[in-house]
């Protein structure tokens, strides 16, 4: 058993989420999903140049051919200790450049070795907060049956379950058969990494479970959240063509159809960071008052659960 990840690097990972987010916060509204990103990645790759890490990209911003900073592969950090980095800069792209809710600047730091090399494809998931027992949840199951063990595990009537699911047309199915059961879904427009969190605080934000195929580098990312906070995800990746099965080829998936458990996407000691960069339900998003920006931030640790919720106020010259 390796040790767990310095507990400092905990409280120096919220500044890489930190730096994005309010690099990302200049192109709220501006309807330029580009440059948005741009932004958020130029802070964040500006960021890890401080930490004491010896990080290895391994969800990134896309192949070394294709993205210029924050690629899969990019080394990150001053020098220390070895890291797997899974990040996106900005989830929640279409979200921040229409200045719609919940889009956030995320980050996972896991010890080296330990998170999937997800390609990117899509990725079925399907996710619950802690406290209910193994197996509440199959990913093969229909949606409505998942609900219906849900209700039962939780002692409500399928009628009290709220599910979250991206409002896409591929999910109609799914949606339908969670109506089915009586049960609510609230559809959201993007951001399956904020999406799959909310569920492990149901009582705050009113989502039992979350179903629906999202990015599979986001599964990660939300993977790496629950390492810290507990609860069950099941996923496993979706392929549209042989571009992607050589994608997936080229991360060594020889099992095309496996069923990922969370510890088979983040299986190591785990820190994880989220700013909000526009206002959600679990964050609130920048501020710029009197010359400071405000940030709102959640940082988690899986070796001790424990969550901090880290509100900074930056003079505005200190921000990348
Ligand atoms: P971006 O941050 O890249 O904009 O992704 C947003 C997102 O909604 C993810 O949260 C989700 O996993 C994915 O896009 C869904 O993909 P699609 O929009 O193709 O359905």
């Amino acid at each position: 058993m390796s040790r767990p990840l310095d507990r400092i690097l905990a409280l120096e990972a919220v500044r890489v989420t930190e730096a994005a987010a309010i690099r990302a916060y200049e192109l709220i509204g501006r309807g330029d999903e580009r440059a948005a990103d741009q932004a958020a990645v130029e802070g964040m790759r500006w960021a890890f140049n401080a930490l004491p890490i010896d990080g290895t990209v391994v969800i990134g911003e896309g192949e070394r051919d294709e993205a210029p900073m924050l690629f899969i592969g990019e080394k990150v950090g001053a020098g220390g200790i070895p890291v797997d980095i899974a990040l996106d800069p900005l989830e929640g792209t279409t979200l921040t450049a229409k200045g719609l809710p919940n889009a956030i600047a995320v980050m996972a730091m896991a010890e080296a070795g330990t998170l999937l090399n997800a390609p990117d494809t899509y990725m079925d998931k399907i996710a619950i907060g802690p406290g209910f027992p193994e197996g509440t949840i199959d990913l093969d199951a229909d949606p409505a049956e998942n609900i219906i063990s849900l209700a039962r595990a939780k002692g409500v009537r399928p009628h009290e379950i709220q599910a979250l699911v991206l409002d896409r047309t591929r999910h109609e199915k799914i949606i339908a058969s969670i109506r089915s059961t009586g049960a609510a879904v609230q559809l959201i427009t993007d951001g399956d990494v904020a999406g799959v969190i909310a569920t492990t605080d149901s009582a705050h934000t009113g989502i039992d479970i979350y179903i629906g195929q999202g990015g599979a580098p986001e599964g990660v990312l939300a993977a790496a959240a629950l390492r810290c906070v507990g609860g069950q995800l099941q996923t496993r990746l979706v392929f549209r063509n042989d571009d992607e099965r050589l994608r997936a080829a080229k991360w060594g998936i020889t099992d095309l159809n496996r069923k990922y458990m969370l510890e088979d996407l983040a299986r190591g000691d785990v820190v994880f960071s989220a700013t909000g960069v526009t206002d959600g339900s679990m964050l609130d998003g920048v501020r710029l008052e009197n010359g400071f920006v405000t940030t709102h931030s959640v940082v988690m640790r899986s070796a001790t659960r424990t969550v901090r919720w880290v509100k900074m106020r930056h003079p505005k010259r200190d921000v990348g």
